[in-house]
């Protein structure tokens, strides 16, 4: 197994934010409001906090599929923000969704506590990555239904590269880029088992959904 490299944590860079506003996640985002539906069946209602929430095409993906829901995002990175605004423009469910700036570990969710909590893709990015899992639990109900997507950190280089060249052969440079050091800042499910046993959310499951992705879901503790 290959160590883990982290990434910077925001990305903050202009260019970077608006190449991944514009890239087509449409596949493994409409894949997480999937996997969501399988692993919590039933309606969701109210607010639902987004960790992460980048220029929030999961957050309408998940607006959309949940009508009577109103989804917060929540991200650190002013430029990502910002170059979700053209995602935003004129999207049938863009006035239940509210982005607003906030970093973890100190921001909090504007209407917490949530009872549905989601995040895709913010794990890998954290170099403290108890500050997700601390996050959830501060800003859930008891019972909050919780689920979160990642990359999971490939075997070997060999590894990396052939993902990088299978998913991202024609996107921009930038994309190939924060692809492949996304791979290497990954966790393997065995250490996201670790960071969860010591948050106290073991009872949740871990799932290697794909060739590189992991999903991550369950109930918060009824009692704190
Ligand atoms: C790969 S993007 C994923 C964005 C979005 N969830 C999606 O699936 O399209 C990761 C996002 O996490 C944000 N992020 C990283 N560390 C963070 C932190 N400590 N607090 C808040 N946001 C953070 C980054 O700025 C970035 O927008």
């Amino acid at each position: 197994m290959i160590p883990r490299r982290p990434e910077p944590e925001l990305m903050l860079e202009p260019d970077q934010a608006r190449a991944y506003a514009e890239a087509d996640f449409a596949a493994p985002h409409e894949g997480f409001v999937d996997a969501f539906a399988e692993a919590f069946p039933g309606p969701v209602s109210g607010p639902v906090l987004d960790l992460g929430c980048g220029p929030g095409d999961v957050s309408l993906r998940f607006a959309a599929r949940y009508p009577a829901c109103e989804v917060d995002g929540l991200d650190g990175a002013p430029a990502m923000l910002a170059a979700g605004k053209a995602l935003m423009a004129g999207h049938p469910a863009a006035r239940r969704v509210n982005l607003g700036e906030g970093c973890l570990p100190e921001a909090r969710g504007p209407r917490a506590p949530y009872a549905t909590i989601i995040s895709n893709s913010l794990l890998h990015h954290l170099h403290t990555p108890a500050a997700l899992w601390q996050a959830i639990r501060r800003d859930g109900t008891p019972g909050a239904a919780v689920f979160v997507m990642d990359l999971r950190r490939p075997d070997s280089e060999a590894a990396v590269k052939a993902l990088v060249a299978q998913y991202a052969a024609d996107d921009p440079e930038v994309l190939r880029r924060d692809f492949e050091h996304s791979l290497h800042a990954a966790f393997t499910p065995d250490e996201v088992r670790e960071q969860l046993a010591a948050a106290g959310l073991d009872g949740f499951t871990v799932h290697v959904a794909s060739d590189r992705h992991m999903i991550i879901f369950g109930h918060l503790p009824e009692t704190p």
